[in-house]
């Protein structure tokens, strides 16, 4: 489901750009500074709502323009053009239209447009806490389990509630008509997780085993609580301690997916460059995985094509990509570093003090 055309204003140094875009590679080459992240950024944001360099709304509106728009086409699969556009305002306001229609919700964009970011920063997703990872699952298991969002979003306003009923309460009594649904909840939500982990393993280990034939790789799920106790148990079994902590110690909250290579911890094995090819194994991954399960292909942004790889591993990656058939936008500074890459099929646009011109 590829974008066919992007529409960006007053986003970062980007005052206006309208490109028509290939359904294959499409390569953004420019300086330092002149914009290339910036487009991958506007369309993350169209895909996720946020930016993922900023939290801050004020910090990707043009200095001195008081809202943004990035506007998209994508071909649906039954090859129907559906416009899709976000608006965000200072004052934090957001518009999502689908369709012509406005008052839509982010969860509905990112579900017609799965993006798969990778870039140099990251690494976070091995080498950091398991929030990463645990949104790595979960991305997964939002494009393809319906009841996920709704369940994720229950379970959190009930561990909200749960909290604040800890503060207070005398004795667990207090709190057992609650548990029931967050356990009931959590339990599906670990269930869909771990369903996920387990189809989209075989998929990452067989490309890592591809791109990083030395190592072997384990990918094991963590739920958050001891696997043979019900959470139910771990509930009531935990409330003095939760009650002292002020909130809820164990739980989905705490899933993880833990990785290892030849049964060390991947941080402590690997180089830069390996970590790299591995975040791009998983994502690929990913992705592959989505158009097995639900037909739909997902959108790969690639920020800083060759930063860490070398032109054996560039051209790894390149051509795993290529065979995926999906929708891919690489930034680089020099078109040398893509050359081996381009085909009859792909575009090139040049970036430079944000005007993206195709070349
Ligand atoms: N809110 C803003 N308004 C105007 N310009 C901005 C704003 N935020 C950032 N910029 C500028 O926009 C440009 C954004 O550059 P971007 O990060 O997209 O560059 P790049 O081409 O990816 O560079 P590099 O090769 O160094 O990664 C920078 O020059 C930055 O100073
Ligand atoms: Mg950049």
């Amino acid at each position: 489901m590829p974008l066919t055309r992007l529409i960006v204003q007053q986003f970062r140094n980007i005052k206006a750009c309208d490109i028509e875009l290939s359904s294959g590679f499409n390569f953004l080459i420019g300086p330092n500074g002149s914009g290339k992240t910036s487009v991958l950024e506007a369309i993350y944001l169209l895909g996720h709502g946020r930016s993922f360099k900023s939290s801050l709304t004020g910090r990707i509106i043009q200095n001195e323009c008081n809202e943004l728009f990035v506007h998209g086409r994508f071909l649906n699969p039954d090859q129907f053009e559906l416009p899709v556009g976000i608006n965000k305002q200072r004052d934090g306001s957001t518009e999502v239209k689908i369709g012509g229609q406005s008052g839509q919700k982010i969860s509905q964009l990112a579900q017609v447009l799965p993006l798969q970011l990778i870039h140099p920063e990251g690494f976070d997703l091995l080498t950091d806490g398991p929030k990463h990872r645990r949104a790595f699952i979960d991305w997964g298991v939002f494009h393809t389990e319906p009841q996920f969002y709704d369940a994720w979003n229950r379970l959190k306003r009930l561990n909200k509630q749960r909290n604040a009923l800890l503060k207070n309460a005398h004795s667990y009594r207090e709190l057992s008509y609650w548990d029931r649904e967050l356990a009931e909840l959590a339990e599906n939500i670990s269930h869909w997780r771990a369903h996920y982990v387990e189809q989209v393993k075989g998929v990452a280990e067989d490309i890592c085993r591809h791109f990083l034939p030395e190592f072997d790789i384990q990918l094991t799920y963590y739920r958050g609580w001891d696997k043979t106790t019900p959470y139910r148990d771990i509930l009531e079994n935990n409330f003095e301690r939760d009650q002292h902590l002020g909130y809820t110690f164990s739980g989905p909250n705490k899933a993880d997916l833990r990785i290892k290579v030849n049964g060390t911890p991947v941080e402590d094995v690997l180089s830069r460059g390996q970590l790299k090819l591995m975040v791009c194994a998983l994502r690929v991954a990913q992705g592959q995985h989505l158009t097995q399960v639900t037909g739909k292909q997902c959108i790969y942004l690639i920020d800083d094509f060759a930063s860490e790889l070398d032109s054996q591993r560039r051209e790894r990656l390149a051509s795993c990509l290529k065979q995926t058939g999906a929708q891919v936008f690489v930034s680089s500074i020099t078109a040398s570093q893509v050359a081996d890459m381009q085909d009859k099929n792909s575009r090139m646009f040049h970036v430079e003090h944000g005007k993206i011109e195709q070349g």
